[in-house]
């Protein structure tokens, strides 16, 4: 049932609104002050605040009751979204397998580039409308000459919240992986944010490190029946604001740093929830990454070694800023990582702040304008994410 703490917190969401609103019409938020997102939105403001106001207050049974959609449910609601509705994304909402469905579908092929999302959420938090919609707007704002080979396909992985603890997330996408490299999708692409982001790179250890993963992972009866033994490792990884370290508590950021308002709780229980019974010293460099080394755990992986194969963006008043910059130190020692600090950009900012702009019954000749490779321009995370993915569909066709 639903606990104390999250009632009273939700009784008391009309104090933060009366508060921020109070803020921006005289000061200014921390939103307001720090970053340019926020600077002409109310609305965006109300939205983050509420948000960081009821982080922290839930326990399993609050999310079992409040944020627990399934894929489809949430791809259904979407379809009354502008963009979804009044453009042409082939494909979407239909079932590649169990649990993962296309947000657009193109055929298979050596220059076709498969996106596939893994959402964060702490492993505990399902998907999120607003997931699928920075999807969408990720489909339209690709230049046109890439876009039809860009097919997106989001995996809705099972939760904490259904105890499904560590390594079962890798497992379901090590399963989804494999069948589309079967269906003749060799180029993959891992986009995860936050707790998708440590599964993409839970993933891409695994496929680069076969024996030592099967040695590990064959432990766990789920991995019982193993993967082929040919499966390419994802031709490029996008990483945002990566949780690379579930199993400690954040640091907070440099001195100086304003981490007020910041979309994500330090004490959250959630990395606990994720390693649940599991030996958590067998299983470490599996999950938890600032304690690597290159040359033992990362060495081998193509996404690092190769240029412009790794995208990395975050943001400067993140809790989590400190890991990712300390992880950063160990994977550019082979050269390829791209990374971006975002100026006053809070968690996951992408997909939770910059999205909204593109939500909502709004006249959709404007959002889709908005939605556009010239329209997204200002907007840290989708540019750098579009002309990334632009970049490397580019070298895959003019190998191809
Ligand atoms: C935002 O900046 C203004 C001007 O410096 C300041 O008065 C206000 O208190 C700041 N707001 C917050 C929430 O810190
Ligand atoms: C949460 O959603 C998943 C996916 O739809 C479902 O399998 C699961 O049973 C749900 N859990 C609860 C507690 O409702
Ligand atoms: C992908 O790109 C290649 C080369 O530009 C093109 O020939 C091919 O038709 C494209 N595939 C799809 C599915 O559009």
């Amino acid at each position: 049932m639903v606990t104390a703490l999250f009632c009273w917190r939700v009784i008391t969401i009309p104090v933060v609104g009366a508060k921020t609103m109070v803020e921006y019409y005289s000061g200014g938020t921390i939103y307001q002050n720090t970053s340019a997102e926020f600077k002409e939105s109310l609305w965006k403001n109300l939205v983050m605040a509420v948000n960081a106001h009821m982080l922290g207050s839930f326990d399993k049974s609050d999310l079992k009751f409040f944020v627990n959609r399934s894929v489809w449910e949430l791809m259904d609601g979407c379809k009354t979204q502008a963009l979804v509705r009044e453009a042409s994304m082939g494909g979407f909402g239909q079932r590649f397998s169990e649990r993962s469905a296309w947000i657009v579908q193109g055929p298979p092929g050596p220059s076709a580039v498969v996106l596939l999302y893994l959402h964060g959420g702490g492993y505990a938090v399902s998907l999120s409308e607003s997931q699928i919609m920075g999807m969408s707007v990720i489909h339209h704002a690709l230049p046109d000459e890439v876009r039809k080979n860009v097919s997106i396909l989001v995996l809705d992985y099972s939760t904490t919240v259904d105890n499904c603890v560590y390594p079962t997330q890798i497992h379901e996408t090590l399963v989804v992986y494999q069948q589309l490299v079967r269906k003749g999708y060799k180029n993959i692409v891992l986009l995860g944010d936050s707790a998708g982001a440590n599964l993409a790179l839970s993933v891409t250890r695994f496929l680069a490190y076969r024996k030592e993963a099967e040695d590990h992972f064959g432990k766990f009866p789920i991995f019982r029946k193993s993967f082929e033994a040919d499966l390419p490792q994802p031709y490029g990884l996008i990483l945002v604001s990566p949780w690379v370290e579930p199993l400690k508590k954040p640091q907070a950021p440099p001195k100086g740093v304003d981490v007020r308002g910041d979309l994500l709780d330090p004490n959250s229980p959630m990395g606990k929830w994720y390693v649940e019974g599991v030996n958590v010293k067998d299983a470490k460099n599996w999950l938890s990454f600032v304690d690597t080394s290159f040359n033992e755990h990362w060495s081998r992986i193509d996404a690092f070694r190769k240029a412009n194969r790794c995208l990395v963006l975050y943001g400067d008043r993140e809790y989590l800023r400190d890991g990712i910059e300390k992880w950063l130190t160990i994977v550019s020692k082979g050269g390829g990582v791209q990374q971006k600090l975002e100026k006053g950009g809070i968690h996951d900012c992408v997909f939770f702040v910059e999205v909204i702009d593109f939500m909502g019954r709004r006249n959709s000749k404007q959002i889709l304008r908005a939605a556009s490779p010239v329209g997204i321009k200002n907007k840290f995370g989708f540019s750098n994410i579009v002309s990334f993915l632009a970049d490397l569909t580019e070298e895959i066709q003019a190998i191809n």
